[in-house]
């Protein structure tokens, strides 16, 4: 399949996938890297690994940026069949979700829909989830609706929250399952294994 990867910050889930797409493990190719930071981490390790880069949205700081419109036409001439969303902070644009339906994903450090929404990004949703007392977190991956965090859930790994946990430490151990759970998910939506049952709600059939 064809993807596209939305990122904002460093990009260690989009590396993590990159690597699994090299190693063989997911049978997929990132064509293109969409950012409204064209400095990011995430998007000099695509420069640095040939991945081209697109800007968007166009801002006062990122004046280079395409419309909404541009992006869907750029993306179309990728032919891409799945865009992931790997901490890119922007709400994505309604052109966009129609002209991909069901075929945009997003991960969430916590697990959904507890801690989610707009005010819940970064070490915000760790030290949210801490001062809760929750005994347990960990991420979410779902399909991208028009509001924040609220499409349907695709999959979710529950991780502990310890004791004397800081934000810091609670976000390291669930970005570690980030990393694995989205390489796989990304396996399974190249072999096609994601079905949508009868009442909507999505699953990941196991490997035959
Ligand atoms: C991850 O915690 C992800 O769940 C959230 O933003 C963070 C992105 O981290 N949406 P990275 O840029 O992939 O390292």
């Amino acid at each position: 399949k064809n993807l596209a990867v939305f990122v904002s910050g460093g990009g260690s889930n989009f590396r993590a996938i990159h690597e699994a797409i090299l190693s063989g493990e997911v049978h997929g190719r990132f064509l293109v890297l969409v950012t409204n930071k064209h400095d990011c981490g995430g998007a000099r390790y695509a420069r640095e690994n040939g991945i081209p880069v697109i800007i968007y949205p166009s801002t006062k700081n990122e004046p280079e940026g395409l419309s909404s419109n541009d992006l869907v036409a750029a993306l179309n001439t990728y032919k891409i069949d799945f865009i992931l969303l790997a901490g890119y902070l922007k709400l994505i644009p309604s052109e966009l979700i129609q002209a991909y339906p069901n075929s945009i994903l997003n991960i969430h450090p916590s697990l959904l829909p507890a801690f989610g929404g707009k005010g819940y990004y970064g070490q915000k949703v760790h030290k949210a989830v801490i001062a809760s007392g929750a005994r347990y977190s960990g991420p979410t991956i779902h399909f991208v609706d028009e509001n924040y965090d609220t499409g349907r859930i695709l999959a979710q790994r529950i991780v502990p929250v310890l004791v004397n946990d800081t934000a810091e430490e609670l976000a390291a151990r669930v970005l570690r399952q980030e990393h694995k759970m989205y390489a796989e998910v990304a396996a399974a939506i190249c072999e096609e294994r994601v079905i949508w049952r009868e009442d909507g709600v999505p699953i990941i059939r196991n490997k035959a």
